[in-house]
């Protein structure tokens, strides 16, 4: 497989990173995960618009990724994946340079990292179908939620958490509020509206959030952005994640309680529909 990293098209294994890199050392770094529909990019101006916003809250000496999409087209070509669902994984950091917790020299080029890698939809199409299971625990990120940050170490004790318990995302609550998944957004149906938490530093304002939010106002579903709490539970029809790969996926348990009549309900598939039909415009 080609990949790119630091301007170069290289075989990935003969990719050397150094001990010093930043991401490596702190996590001091970004990344972007994008779907790409038979050799398209799955709106690749909103996670580059959003790295760029990341690197200018990190404070990047460099903050313009838009040359970037030229590396997807470019990957694509060259591992001959046109034909193909793909997911492309895009990462920044802040570059080698000897350790020290300041930022190193304006100068260190970042360390720019991107790969593609063919898809397969079915897993993920059978979870969209029957819906998942998920398990909640207590949010223990920091406070910058909002920035897809490299560091990732709670979300993988949490996702490691529900996979342990035999399901398949953990949903974090902070201050009893079931804020977002350890890899996606989470949303809910309550009196026939859209709940989901508003866009602010304790989660990441997702793609397939803001898609989602878009589908549910052309098809006249009221949008409610507001918290979800875990002591209101009871009066949730439907509990569904966001994600750019699994898309909108019903949550049918949570703590091994059914949701509803345990089966993916009647807004989820709207909504599933909804964005089939942005997928194809795109
Ligand atoms: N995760 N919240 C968190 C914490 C996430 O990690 C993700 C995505 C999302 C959804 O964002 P989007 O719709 O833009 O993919 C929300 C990616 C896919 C991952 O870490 O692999």
């Amino acid at each position: 497989m080609i990949a790119f990293f630091n301007g170069q098209y290289l075989a990935k294994e003969n990719i050397a990173v150094s001990p010093d890199d930043r991401g490596f050392l702190f996590a001091d770094g970004l990344y972007e995960v994008v779907l790409c529909l038979q050799g398209k990019p799955f709106c690749l101006d909103d996670h580059i618009e959003r790295l760029e916003r990341g690197a200018a809250q990190l404070r990047f000496p460099s903050t313009a990724f838009d040359w970037l999409k030229g590396v997807v087209e470019e990957l694509l070509r060259q591992n001959e994946l046109h034909h193909l669902d793909t997911v492309v994984y895009i990462q920044a950091t802040r570059g080698a340079a000897p350790r020290t917790h300041t930022f190193p020299a304006a100068d260190t080029p970042l360390s720019v990292y991107v790969t593609v890698r063919p898809f397969d939809q079915q897993p993920a199409r059978k979870a969209r179908q029957e819906g998942i299971a998920a398990i909640t625990v207590a949010d223990q990120r920091w406070a910058r939620c909002d920035i897809k940050s490299l560091g990732l170490t709670a979300n993988i004790l949490a996702c490691q958490q529900a996979q342990d318990a035999g399901a398949v995302e953990a949903v974090f609550v902070r201050d009893g509020v079931l804020v977002e998944g350890s890899h996606s957004n989470f949303a809910g149906v309550r009196h026939g509206k859209l709940v989901t938490f508003p866009a602010c530093n304790f989660i990441l304002d997702g793609v397939t959030r803001q898609q989602t939010l878009a589908v549910a106002d052309s098809l006249g579903i009221p949008v409610a952005l507001e918290p979800i709490f875990l002591r209101d539970l009871k009066e949730y029809d439907e509990l569904m994640v966001l994600a750019t790969t699994m898309k909108i996926t019903p949550v049918v348990t949570l703590d091994g309680q059914s949701i509803g009549d345990g089966r993916p309900g009647p807004v989820v598939r709207r909504l599933q529909q909804g964005f089939r039909s942005l997928e194809a415009q795109s």
